[in-house]
């Protein structure tokens, strides 16, 4: 793991145990939202579901709410605290068909496949987030769902600048790199993309399918 790898995995051992409420704060208390979008994007009732960078299993209920028992959902985060607190979700609200792994997600195994990955306020709290794309493309089963929550400056409406301006303070405080790389590698390399604008386009959701 390079040296930017490191320090982010103890930056998000430091703040698992606060995790959620900065989520709520830097989200100006939307982030429920975001989570409900996320859970609604979800194409496929029966399927495997591969969340990279799990965090605490904040969005966890809300694709439970969705799928219910019918799909697997698998959490990855290499965070050790916010895995711990992820497995204690679960025991505490019995999620059978859930489970979290510790482990960088460069490290998910090559023979596992997903109907869904899943990047939920994680893409860009990652070093090289064409790298994760590629991973997470990697995963995917062909015709498989793409599915990511993020800021990402935009430039298409009046109020974009003030938007980008909080997403550049928020990132700073975060420790993420709003990329438009992202935008940039999905048009190019998936299909079938939607994205739509949350909090005045604090946020996208963004669903796109794998050739
Ligand atoms: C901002 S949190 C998002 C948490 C959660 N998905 C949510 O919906 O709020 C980003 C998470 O990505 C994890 N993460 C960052 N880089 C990672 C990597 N290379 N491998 C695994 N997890 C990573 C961090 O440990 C952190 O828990």
């Amino acid at each position: 793991m390079d040296v930017r790898q490191t320090a982010n995995q103890q930056k998000y051992d430091f703040t698992a145990s606060v995790y959620d409420i900065i989520a709520f704060l830097m989200s100006l208390g939307q982030v429920k939202r975001i989570y409900h979008e996320v859970a609604q994007a979800l194409d496929h009732a029966s399927t495997t579901i591969v969340e990279l960078g799990c965090g605490p299993a904040s969005v966890t209920p809300y694709l439970l709410e969705t799928v219910g028992s019918s799909s697997q959902i698998i959490g990855i985060d290499f965070s050790k605290k916010m895995i711990k607190i992820a497995n204690q979700k679960k025991v505490n609200n019995g999620w059978e068909n859930v489970e979290f792994e510790c482990m960088d997600i460069y490290d998910f195994p090559g023979n596992k496949k997903a109907d869904i990955v899943i990047f939920c306020l994680a893409l860009t709290a990652i070093p090289n987030a064409t790298r994760a794309l590629q991973k997470a493309i990697s995963i995917l089963k062909p015709g498989g769902q793409l599915i990511i929550a993020d800021s990402f400056p935009l430039h298409s409406r009046w109020w974009h600048p003030f938007t980008n301006f909080y997403i550049s303070v928020k990132s700073l405080v975060v420790g993420a790199k709003p990329t438009k790389d992202v935008l940039n590698f999905i048009e190019k390399n998936m299909v079938d993309i939607k994205a739509k604008e949350m909090v005045g386009g604090i946020y996208t959701v963004i669903t796109a399918r794998k050739w």
